[in-house]
């Protein structure tokens, strides 16, 4: 009997060499942080990224929005504008610093920050309580370039520093520049699910030496230059060790590979769901943006209706196939008041059924009963997204044949 076919949303591959990088770490005796393949790792992360950015080598992408945030000066009392359609992590750091998330929501071209409305909101956070937000946060979700043109002339006409958040976006360009370049920092990730890994891992790529050097600081304990322990300020112990860097290296050997198997399997889904009615495969909504498509995402028309959507929100999840999130607290109901629809989630499981893994898009941070109360500036495209979204696998084991399967599947589940 053949084994049933089972395609995680996006799990990494190594290409081979990553071994040979951390025997050659292990036989030098080099396991701690600040070896160095953390600095032959950093400057290919520079090179790759480009913009005569510096980058520092860090645990993971939280802990570079953690020291970004930090270094743009954040603290308690302070607002942070950000986007509301983003994994958590883009935003948690900034109560982690004492301060307060102000949600912006999205445009519908890049699914990511809306520029005219992050304006109007910061014109009015500043009417509000008197003061400039501390800082921008723009995301490139899912791979999608913001409109980071627009993003920087609104965090230029108001002095405020952009922090970009290119965790999903390794690989992706906005008007032919790396995101990752743009703002005063770029946040990466090397989380086993992101387009390269360092099985954890992430870096800040920094607009300067001087703002690279602040970064390494906070990031090794804010030591002084002392031969004893002397500390004015307080620090984090978020350097990338030597080891995770030496697959890292590996990894970027295989990097651009990656990216384009990411794009070939967005290619061969847009081919395939065209002949489909009622779905919309997202895509860049103009040659400036190039995504490298990290996740491919699908919405369903409302006209839409998915067999057996009678079961959908029947059940809590029962664990999880894949990805990121290992340990869920238990669920004491299976709605929340803002959940994908009906015909999504029979979709989910209808793919499910057959070892498909999909997932909803990420849900409005200002949604979140976690963030209540925070200042918020909405038009409704977020929830709209999430009400009507679902990814689907993307990554380096994704193969043509499953992709047909994938869509085959989707037609089918269709009434
Ligand atoms: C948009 C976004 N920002 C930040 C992060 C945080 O990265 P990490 O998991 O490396 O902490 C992630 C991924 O996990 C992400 O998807």
């Amino acid at each position: 009997m053949s084994e049933k076919r089972k395609v995680l949303l996006c799990l990494n591959h190594l290409g081979g060499r990553e071994i040979d990088f951390v025997l050659k770490a292990f036989a030098d005796n080099w396991i701690v942080p600040l070896g160095p393949d953390v600095k032959a790792f950093e400057s290919e992360l520079e090179h790759f990224i480009g913009g005569d950015r510096k980058a520092v080598a860090l645990c993971s992408g939280t802990a570079a929005m953690h020291i970004a945030l930090d270094c743009c000066g954040v603290g308690p009392d302070d607002e942070v504008m950000v986007p509301t359609f983003t994994f958590c992590a883009s935003v948690n750091p900034v109560v982690y610093l004492g301060a307060t998330p102000v949600f912006v929501d999205s445009e519908p071209s890049t699914w990511n920050m809306d520029p005219a409305l992050l304006d109007t909101a910061i014109d009015a956070r500043v009417r509000a309580t008197g003061r400039m937000p501390k800082a921008i946060v723009a995301v490139d979700l899912y791979g999608m370039p913001a409109s980071l043109d627009a993003i920087a002339a609104v965090a230029a006409k108001w002095e405020i520093p952009l922090i970009e958040d290119a965790a999903e976006a390794f690989g992706s360009s906005y008007n032919g520049r790396r995101c990752g370049s743009f703002g005063r920092f770029g946040v990466l990730s090397f989380n086993g699910n992101k387009m390269i890994t360092t099985s954890g891992g992430g870096a800040l790529m920094c607009a300067d030496s001087e703002q690279a050097h602040r970064a390494m600081y906070l990031a090794t304990q804010a030591r002084q230059g002392y031969a004893y322990y002397q500390h004015d300020e307080i620090g984090y112990n978020y350097r990338l060790s030597n080891i995770s860097a030496a697959i890292g290296r590996g990894q970027m050997l295989v990097a651009e590979e990656h990216i384009a198997h990411h794009r070939h399997v967005h290619a061969l889904y847009r081919e395939l769901l065209s002949d489909v009615a009622g779905l919309t495969l997202f895509d860049n909504p103009s040659p400036e943006y190039d995504s490298n498509f990290w996740l491919c995402n699908i919405l369903l028309d409302d006209s839409v209706r998915v067999r057996g959507r009678e079961r959908a929100y029947t059940a809590g999840i029962q664990g999880v196939i894949g990805g990121a999130a290992a340990t869920t607290a238990e669920t004491v109901s299976v709605h929340t008041d803002c959940e994908p629809s009906v015909d999504v989630e029979a979709l989910r499981l209808c793919l499910a059924d057959e070892g498909i893994e999909s997932r909803p898009l990420w849900k409005p941070l200002h949604r979140q009963p976690v963030f209540a109360g925070a200042p918020a500036y909405i038009s409704g495209v977020a929830e709209d997204l999430f009400r009507r979204g679902l990814c689907l696998p993307a990554g380096p084991w994704v193969s043509d044949d499953d992709v047909r399967f994938i869509v085959k599947l989707i037609a089918d589940s269709i009434e």
